[in-house]
């Protein structure tokens, strides 16, 4: 046979083997019939869901900065649609710095001339060298399978291998880049994903923001050892009017404090919130209360409070220093927040009102006040599903707080929720302290139904794309019906 022969037959298999002329032949008839005003467009529509699915080509890692001026990982996902690789998404991890002990390990490099030791170096190169080639050629719109190989490729619980940074940017950054090829918003894939493509609800709820807007602890400068002071708006408003209530509130908080302490009082602490001098709790909701009423709102009728303790990070030898040299048993300091849920009736919520690992006192802050407020457990969870099942056993909370990066993947992050909802309990999905400019948990809570976000101070750019993203959702939400009533 010669050679012009043998390409001729090659080329008639391969036109059979994709049943291109058939395919196209009924394509070109509906197009004859129909007549749309785009042809082009019109058969490019018919085409696209012929072909091959979306594979991984590679993930790049790249070092970026955090909220916080520290460097973290964020990771490009490049996929082969259509015969090409492209670059689909990206996405970057976040870092917290009240973290708790059984959190998925934050690889750092430990180069003191680079970054004073936060360099992420290593975790980049982890990104390129292990977990790109642990998910090429898998399918980005299967996020439970890529979260699956990511933690086949690091292959320890908490992700000392490979880094937890690395692989929370590689999960984020393959859940944003499965909603664009599947040409859906990344909420509804994540729905999809939250209830294995089964039963997905018809209608969707947006979260109740816990809006931090006084900030002490950690994430500030001053005495005040309570990490985080927050407002809740009523829960049956809708989303904008929430937004709008809280950011009311904020602003006039700054005012208040401006006036009582000076301008320095409107200093912004990490997440977003002020970082005045004060000493005490008491002080704090007090403020908060006024501003509540300066807004022209309710205390416990348009707006709650709530705290996060993020007591680990004052407790030490038994004890905990809840004001600079003042220290507590931890029955004392249950009794203490007891007075405050008193004194403070629209208190709603506390968050590590406890050490991490003093179970006693969680359970026994259950027993007084478990059926008032919500109990929430952050450090002592560490979105980690054996130790929530223990806690869910032992009564030591009744919500959760969920923090994809705490675990590693979004996969993993949602088995939690789901284990708390199962368990009748609340969840809270959460920023950190340290982020970017991502708004992957807002779509998260939406996709799990979690009646709860929180995300920092209606300020600061890192924030506030969150808050921002959610009222899209809603507008979208709205449009198309899909709002639960
Ligand atoms: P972190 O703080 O991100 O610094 O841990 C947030 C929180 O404790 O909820
Ligand atoms: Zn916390």
């Amino acid at each position: 046979m010669s050679d012009t022969a043998s390409t001729a037959g090659k080329i008639q298999e391969y036109l059979d083997d994709n049943k291109l002329q058939p395919t196209l032949q009924v394509i070109i008839n509906d197009l004859c019939k129909q007549l749309p005003s785009d042809a082009f467009g019109y058969l490019v529509n018919q085409l696209l869901p012929k072909c091959a699915p979306p594979q991984i080509d590679k993930l790049v890692g790249r070092e970026v900065l955090d909220s916080r001026a520290n460097p973290t990982v964020e990771v490009d996902v490049y996929a082969i649609v259509r015969d090409k690789s492209r670059l689909i998404a990206r996405s970057a991890a976040p870092s917290g710095a009240s973290t708790g002990s059984n959190e998925a390990m934050e690889l750092r490099d430990g180069d003191n001339d680079r970054y004073m030791g936060k360099g992420v170096k290593r975790a980049v190169d982890n990104v390129n060298t292990i977990l790109s080639p642990a998910v090429a050629r898998a399918n980005p719109t299967d996020l439970a399978a890529v979260d699956d190989l990511l933690c086949k490729a690091d292959g320890t619980e908490l992700k000392t291998k490979v880094g937890g940074n690395a692989i929370t940017a590689a999960s984020f950054a393959v859940a944003e880049a499965g909603a664009i090829l599947l040409d859906l918003p990344l909420y509804k894939h994540l729905a999809n994903v939250f209830y294995r493509g089964r039963d997905t609800p018809k209608t969707y709820r947006l979260p109740t923001p816990m809006v931090n807007i006084l900030n002490g602890g950690k994430h500030a400068g001053g005495n005040l050892k309570i990490q985080e002071f927050m407002i809740m708006p009523n829960a049956d408003l809708p989303f904008t009017e929430k937004l709008r209530y809280v950011t009311q509130v904020y602003h006039h908080l700054g005012k208040l404090l401006v006036s009582k302490y000076g301008v320095s009082a409107k200093n912004l602490g990490d997440e977003g919130g002020y970082a005045p001098p004060l000493d005490n709790a008491d002080e704090a909701l007090g403020m908060i209360e006024q501003a509540i009423s300066a807004a022209g709102f309710t205390a416990g009728k348009d707006i709650f409070l709530a705290l996060d303790c993020a007591s680990s990070e004052f407790y030490k030898d038994g004890k905990y220093e809840i004001a600079p040299k003042k220290f507590l048993t931890g029955d004392e300091l249950l009794n203490y927040y007891e007075k405050l849920v008193n004194d403070h009736p629209a208190l709603r919520s506390i968050e590590d009102a406890f050490d991490e690992k003093d179970y006693e006192m969680w359970k026994k802050s259950m027993e007084r006040l478990g059926d008032k407020i919500m109990l929430v457990g952050d450090d002592v969870f560490t979105t980690n599903t054996n130790l929530l099942s223990r806690g869910i056993n032992e009564k030591w909370a009744n919500a959760l707080l969920l923090k994809v990066n705490q675990i590693g993947t979004i996969s993993e992050a949602m088995n939690a929720a789901r284990m708390m909802f199962e368990a009748s309990g609340q969840v809270i999905v959460s920023h950190r302290s340290g982020e970017t400019t991502n708004s992957v948990i807002s779509d998260l809570a939406v996709a799990t139904g979690a009646r709860f976000i929180k995300t920092g101070a209606p300020a600061r750019g890192e924030r506030v794309c969150k808050y921002n993203r959610l009222l899209q959702i809603e507008e979208e939400l709205i449009n198309e019906g899909l709002l639960e009533k």
